[in-house]
């Protein structure tokens, strides 16, 4: 969808397209991004998506090697991007990353909370160890990442936009409807719903903008490996039930991020029309 946008640059004559068109397409040029868990799967596509639409964009992981590689896939290269390595569930290295971020481009627009993990298993099979990573990182980080994150954007606020950040937090459909061996998985997704939707509504007189985007299965790492540790043998992409792609998923962000600065999303779903297998 975007990949239309990035030849458009504030110098050239909008008059040929409507305002509101010229400005929705620009609307993302220069904003500064941050994506958590962003070397691989939905986080990667995140933050291709924006960067394409020109934002200026800040890659989260613990891999430096895998955040490089995956920076080389980006459609304007390395120039506008920073790479930040980060282990989100240390409260410390995440409030240095924000830091960071801040001193290179001088401001943060847009934090997606996408990095998370899960374990495929009954609940009498799962350790105290998985349940902490599963709750620390899918729960405990986006609880970090609300109490750094808020302060910077009222800090943030002026006269000339309503919105003066936006915190982007990816759930999973799992966390409305349960999912059978994933019970811990969906219950830090349904808590990391209850906690965003609560936040939004002590901060969003201020103009601080927080949203949920819960995907149904999609094709990355993580779902093929809670496949192969559900059948017991790992599965390749295109034996994968595969249901959206990253793209599709990334689509909806960016989506989020465009709208009007005084439309907020609270909550939004994305399923895939048909099954692929
Ligand atoms: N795939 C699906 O079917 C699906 C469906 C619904 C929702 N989701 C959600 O979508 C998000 C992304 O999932 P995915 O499928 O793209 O997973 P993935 O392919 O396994 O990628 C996860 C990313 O998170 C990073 N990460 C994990 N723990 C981290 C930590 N403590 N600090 C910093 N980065 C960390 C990983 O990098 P390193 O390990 O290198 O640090 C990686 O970049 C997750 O929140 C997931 O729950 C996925």
């Amino acid at each position: 969808m975007c990949y239309f946008f990035t030849n458009w640059t504030q110098d050239e004559n909008p008059s040929l397209i409507p305002e509101y068109l010229y400005n929705y397409m620009l609307s993302l040029q220069k904003k500064v991004v941050a994506v958590t868990g962003a070397s691989k799967g939905i986080g990667l596509a995140i933050a291709r998506h924006f960067a394409a639409e020109g934002a200026q964009v800040a890659l989260l992981g613990r891999k430096t090697r895998d955040l490089k590689t995956a920076l080389r896939s980006f459609p304007r290269g390395e120039s506008s991007s920073l790479i930040v390595r980060c282990d989100i569930r240390k409260r410390d290295e995440l409030k240095q990353a924000i830091r960071q971020i801040k001193k290179h481009f001088g401001r943060l627009d847009i934090w997606v909370n996408n990095a998370g993990v899960g374990a495929h298993k009954p609940l009498t099979e799962t350790t105290e160890r998985e349940y902490d990573a599963m709750l620390d990182t899918n729960l405990r980080a986006v609880f970090y990442s609300f109490k750094e994150l808020i302060p910077l954007f009222r800090k943030q606020k002026s006269k000339a936009d309503s919105c003066s950040g936006h915190i982007i937090n990816i759930s999973s459909g799992a966390a409305r409807i349960g999912a059978a061996n994933l019970a811990v998985y969906a219950a830090s997704k349904a808590a990391l719903n209850a906690l965003s939707e609560s936040v939004a509504n002590e901060v969003r007189q201020e103009g601080i903008k927080i949203s949920v985007l819960s995907p149904a299965s999609t094709n990355t790492n993580l779902m093929r490996n809670l496949s192969a540790q559900k059948s017991g043998r790992a599965l390749s992409p295109s034996k994968a039930a595969v249901k959206l792609t990253v793209d599709e998923v990334a689509e909806m962000v960016v989506f989020l991020a465009k709208q009007n600065s005084n439309a907020w999303t609270s909550m939004a779903d994305i399923r895939p029309l048909q099954t692929r297998k």
